[in-house]
């Protein structure tokens, strides 16, 4: 039999599926994989049973491959009255199967064949992924820990005539880190320099603690001309199974996204749509209560690790927490490994989210989406 694609048969398990399964075959708490062990809003879920018995109006068919257009309007709502930030409906706005598939298809958009992509290391591991299957190369640069900043010499020595594109992602899993207005312009001229394009990942921006403030690329300078500008509601609605995640970029950009997209699922569950649409409507009832809820638990959880002698890097975003390793010489996968055998907790090591950098190995990330419950349970099991 021929071999599948050298591509493919360079990629491994996830991480997240190897350390779930551990943490399963240990019966572990599993604090690894970013999403809650508690249920999105029940109003919300109405709003999905209510759609199912729309078939009448054609609701459990095919959605338009775009998005369905009530849910295109109310994210283009919400970008004006949060950020100022105008997006037409009708040609660059891209309802798609969650942020992974924005991703995905803007790699295949604007990749060719040995173009070179700059990643920011720790990274979400799709981006790779993507840059790979469109043939093109990642070219890491490391954001240095503990504060995860950005050596701006580096990160312009990444950059060069073959640069096509920047990945970003801010508010930034897993360091929490929520970059500056300051960076973004930096990274922004670096881009325009390069004549690169800048997909941003911002599915976490409405996950921001204390004086943070997140930022859309999008909405400085002029880089909107050249920017993808990601989210998905999985993290903000607590429901990432239904994967509605959307791509924002000018016309000429979002029809190549949308080239891409009708080719590879065409387009995204159509009830799931017309419920996301209403949510989007409520987000400003909704977020104060969501925002107060993980406030808390990030409270909880990094005063729990305290007092359990760890060292957490109180995150300014997201709904993770990384904390250096306490032994010396232990690298985090053994680290990780033992904390599920021996103390019954499962954690994600972050050096699968390097290409070059050692860092990650000195830490582990928690995530802290979970209930208050599970967070005592995996406090009292650590300490
Ligand atoms: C930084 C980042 N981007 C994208 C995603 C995936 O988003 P979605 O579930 O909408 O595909 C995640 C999920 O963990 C993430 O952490």
């Amino acid at each position: 039999m021929k071999e599948v694609s050298q591509i493919v048969s360079g990629f491994k398990e996830s991480i997240f599926a190897t350390m779930s399964h551990l943490a399963n075959q240990h019966q572990a708490i599993n604090l690894s994989q970013g999403f809650p062990d508690f249920d999105g809003p029940s109003w919300l879920i109405q709003e999905h049973k209510k759609a199912l018995d729309l078939g009448h109006q054609g609701k459990n068919q095919y959605a338009p491959s775009p998005g369905v257009l009530s849910l295109r309007q109310s994210i283009s709502e919400n970008y004006r009255k949060f950020y100022q930030l105008e997006f037409s409906p009708e040609t660059e706005i891209t309802v798609t199967n969650g942020a992974t598939e924005a991703i995905f298809i803007s790699a295949l958009a604007l990749l060719n064949p040995g173009d070179e992509v700059v990643v920011l290391e720790p990274f979400y591991d799709s981006y790779v992924a993507s840059i790979e299957m469109a043939g093109a190369v990642a070219i890491p640069v490391t954001l240095h820990a503990p504060q995860f900043e950005l050596n701006w010499q580096e990160l312009e020595a990444a950059f060069g005539s073959k640069t096509k594109a920047i990945y970003l992602n801010s508010p930034h899993n897993p360091s929490g880190k929520v970059f500056t207005k300051e960076e973004l312009v930096r990274i922004g001229n670096l881009a325009k320099k390069y004549d690169s394009y800048i997909i941003s990942d911002e599915v976490y921006e409405f996950l921001t603690f204390e004086d943070a403030v997140h930022i859309p690329i999008a909405s400085l300078e002029d880089f909107g001309e050249r920017t993808i500008t990601i989210s998905s509601t999985g993290k903000t609605f607590g429901l990432t199974g239904w994967k509605i995640g959307w791509a924002c970029a000018p016309p000429a950009l979002s029809h190549a996204l949308r080239m891409v997209h009708q080719f590879n699922v065409f387009s995204v569950s159509h009830p799931a749509q017309v419920a996301m649409a209403c949510a989007l409507k409520r987000i400003d009832s909704y977020l104060p209560e969501f925002r107060s809820t993980y406030s808390k638990k990030r409270e909880l959880f990094i005063e729990g690790l305290r007092n359990c002698n760890f060292n957490p890097l109180a995150p300014a975003g997201t709904y993770f927490v990384m904390c250096p390793i306490p032994d010396q010489g232990t690298t985090d996968i053994e680290y990780c490994k033992k904390l599920i055998t021996e103390k019954k907790v499962a954690a994600i090591p972050p050096s699968a989210f390097y290409l070059k950098a050692k860092d990650g190995e000195r830490y582990l990330r928690f995530c802290f989406a979970k209930k208050d419950e599970t967070l005592m349970a995996a406090l009292k099991n650590l300490a």
